[in-house]
């Protein structure tokens, strides 16, 4: 333990598998204490138990507001604090173009993936003020690139990533930081679920390995690094900040 996060409150929503499970595990290493918020309590649970330092799950939908409300009120009541929030809570949605996605379809992506920034936003900027404390959006490389038949998933990104730069410009003034991180394909549940969804499994991993420069397909772990970094005082004067976290995904032209 580095205790780069020493005694630091997060709340973090989506922490009960994936990327987020990977980020609890790494943020109590760091000597934080982590508020799971999560649908799944389950998983959540022992996402929790295996993190330790005090870290606990929170049961709640991220797309309902008053479940937010009472969420950053539960970490209040127990810590009396919040450090920093990380909205990492997602759905993938349907691999469709816009107009063949449902009207539910849309509402259920915009409520989940973004959405749901305004409600842990609107229920903890006081805490967050109170801590000049950070916010951190779990974001994608494809709100940034765009990506083929998953237009209402890429806006719900494309929506983070803009609310990222606002907020962090409406914010530093309370001395609060806002920054998103952006994965390009990382195994995690979701992953392999969308990845079995497609007609040709295979293909299509083989093909997640040779999108970044580095060709392999990493797992959270090196999501939850970056996140540490982004969470820490060692990112002190970075906000609005929109980080790849891609292999190098982005850069064209490979071959
Ligand atoms: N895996 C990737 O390659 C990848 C790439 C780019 C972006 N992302 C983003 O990373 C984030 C995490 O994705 P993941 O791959 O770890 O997925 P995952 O399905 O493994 O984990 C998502 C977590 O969010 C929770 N969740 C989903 N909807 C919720 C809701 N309404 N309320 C509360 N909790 C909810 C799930 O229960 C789960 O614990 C998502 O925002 C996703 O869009 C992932």
């Amino acid at each position: 333990m580095k205790n780069n996060l020493s005694n630091k409150v997060i709340l973090l929503t989506g922490g009960a598998t994936g990327i987020g499970r990977d980020c609890a595990l790494a943020y109590a290493r760091e000597g934080a204490v982590v508020g799971i918020v999560d649908r799944n309590f389950e998983e959540a649970r022992k996402t929790a138990t295996e993190a330790g330092n005090n870290s606990f799950a929170i049961e709640a939908d991220v797309s309902n507001g008053h479940a937010i409300e009472l969420a950053v009120k539960a970490l209040l009541d127990r810590f009396g604090r919040i450090d920093a929030i990380h909205n990492n809570a997602g759905i993938v949605g349907p691999s469709r173009p816009l107009h063949e996605t449902s009207e539910a379809e849309w509402d259920e992506l915009q409520n989940i993936n973004l959405k749901s920034v305004y409600w842990t936003t609107k229920y903890g900027f006081e805490a967050l003020v109170a801590s000049k404390g950070t916010i951190l959006n779990t974001a994608s490389m494809v709100g940034l690139l765009g990506q083929q038949d998953h237009a209402a998933y890429v806006a719900t990104k494309g929506g983070m990533i803009s609310l990222t730069k606002a907020m962090a410009a409406d914010y530093g003034k309370h001395g609060i930081r806002v920054n998103a991180v952006c994965p390009a394909i990382v195994w995690t549940p979701m992953l392999e679920r969308w990845a079995d969804s497609q007609s040709d499994p295979d293909a299509t991993r083989q093909l997640f390995n040779e999108m970044s420069l580095l060709g392999y397909t990493p797992h959270g772990d090196v999501i939850s690094d970056t996140a540490v970094f982004l969470l820490s005082d060692q990112s002190r004067f970075i906000t609005g900040c929109i980080l790849p976290v891609s292999g190098g995904a982005e850069i064209g032209y490979k071959r």
